[in-house]
């Protein structure tokens, strides 16, 4: 049994509540998970760029990002993936908790915060069950997230991007905007 369990046990607090080092401990993993995440994209979405530009990295961002997703989710066990209240890919559709949080992010922002440590957790119970959810703010940057994501987007580029996701919504974006989420959820 670990200790802080013990700890409860004769102190009586119930098990099932969750303590504030168990909540900052999950905060600090999903950072961690953030971290790489966010690492790899990056570092593939600048080679993809390298070697053929915006419209070759369109196919990286729709295939590798998933990718990572699906990669990470299985390596811990918890649901990791980005979002945001304007979409590309339909099929990263906010539920309503990380909507809430996308909106106060906003609002956040609107108060002048820092988008680049911009983030929420708290624990949710959905169904009888408690999940540990975290999101962080994703920043657009002009470079070189404008060339996919901005507003004067080079017509090819916008073509390509019409044909894959007839539905985007993801343009017309300014440098400092929030772009979307990470969003994690951890089952406890
Ligand atoms: C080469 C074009 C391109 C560039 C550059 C690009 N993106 Fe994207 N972005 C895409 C595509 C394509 C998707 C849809 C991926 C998919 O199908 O899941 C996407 C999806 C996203 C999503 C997921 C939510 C959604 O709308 O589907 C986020 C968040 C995002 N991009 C952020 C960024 C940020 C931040 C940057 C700059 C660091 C950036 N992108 C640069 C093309 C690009």
């Amino acid at each position: 049994m670990k200790k802080h369990a013990v700890l409860a046990l004769l102190c009586g607090i119930p098990l099932t509540q969750v303590t504030a080092g168990d909540l900052e401990q999950r905060a600090e993993q999903s950072r961690t998970v953030v971290k790489e995440f966010a690492g790899a994209l990056k570092a593939e979405l600048k080679s993809a760029l390298k070697q053929g530009g915006p419209l070759q990295a369109i196919t990286v961002c729709g295939t590798t990002a998933p990718a990572i997703a699906r990669q990470q989710s299985l390596k811990h066990g918890w649901h990791i993936d980005r979002t945001s209240l304007k979409l590309r890919n339909p099929d990263k559709a906010p539920d309503s908790w990380e909507k809430s949080v996308l909106k106060k992010f906003e609002t956040r922002k609107e108060a002048g915060e820092n988008l680049a440590k911009m983030e929420y957790f708290e624990v949710v119970e959905q169904n009888g069950r408690k999940e540990f959810r975290y999101m962080k703010a994703i920043p657009t940057a002009e470079k070189p997230c404008l060339a996919c994501h901005g507003t004067n987007i080079k017509p090819n580029i916008a073509a390509a991007l019409d044909k894959r996701y007839p539905d985007d919504q993801a343009r017309g974006f300014k440098a400092g905007d929030i772009r979307g989420a990470f969003s994690i959820t951890q089952p406890m």
